[in-house]
């Protein structure tokens, strides 16, 4: 199981970033909040793409906004891994054919309030389905443990196509004792590693 680091929750994410860069995690998280998806807004694009150059890690960009598609040729410059938009968002499956035509791996993701019946369109396109087990648009929320029986479903198409899983929201030292048997390929972790006085030991535990 891979783990990614969210900087959500951070008060400075330049410092941040630069603390997980110091880490043994594989992949940087990056919650883009455009303030119509979720409430918040976050981010504005270009001093984005400055603050993810110092970045070491493979950047895996979860992009909770309406309309991902303006941002992607600006953020392609970037160390990308995944980009990840959700169901809901406009466009999204001409989206995802974009992110690929690209040579960028997509993911689709799927909130705890939507039926996995929704994702059907995507399965066969998309090289990630992240499987958020909390509401989308905060750092720092309790894990959502209806996702569970979510994942099984999930995983149970897995044989199918070509697609991994990643569970994104709550995920502390605690709660990843839920997904150790789930056959999970990537988990997001954010304000446990980035809360914590020991960035590499909170990831340790992660590790089970
Ligand atoms: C939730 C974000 C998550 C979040 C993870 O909107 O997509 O990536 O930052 O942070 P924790 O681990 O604090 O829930
Ligand atoms: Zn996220």
């Amino acid at each position: 199981m891979k783990i990614a680091v969210s900087f959500l929750k951070s008060d400075n994410y330049k410092k941040c970033i630069e603390k997980i860069n110091k880490t043994k995690c594989d992949y940087l998280h990056v919650d883009m909040c455009d303030g119509k998806y979720v409430e918040d807004k976050n981010f504005t694009i270009k001093p984005l793409i400055d603050t993810l150059k110092i970045s070491t890690k493979p950047l895996d960009i979860h992009m909770m906004v309406t309309d991902p598609i303006k941002y992607i040729d600006e953020l392609a410059m970037l160390n990308i891994e995944t980009m990840t938009i959700h169901i809901d968002c406009n466009d999204s499956l001409k989206t995802i054919d974009y992110i690929k035509s690209i040579g960028i791996k997509a993911g689709v993701a799927i909130n705890p309030d939507q039926d996995v019946s929704l994702l059907q369109p995507y399965l066969e396109k998309v090289d990630e389905v992240l499987i958020m087990s909390v509401v989308p648009g905060k750092g720092g929320q309790a894990f959502i443990e209806s996702t569970l029986d979510k994942i099984d479903l999930i995983n149970s198409f897995k044989n199918n196509y070509h697609f991994i899983t990643a569970v994104d929201g709550g995920i502390n030292g605690e709660t990843i004792n839920l997904l150790k048997d789930k056959n999970i390929d990537l988990v997001i972790s954010g304000s446990f590693v980035t809360q914590s006085d020991d960035f590499d030991n909170a990831i340790k535990m992660l590790n089970v």
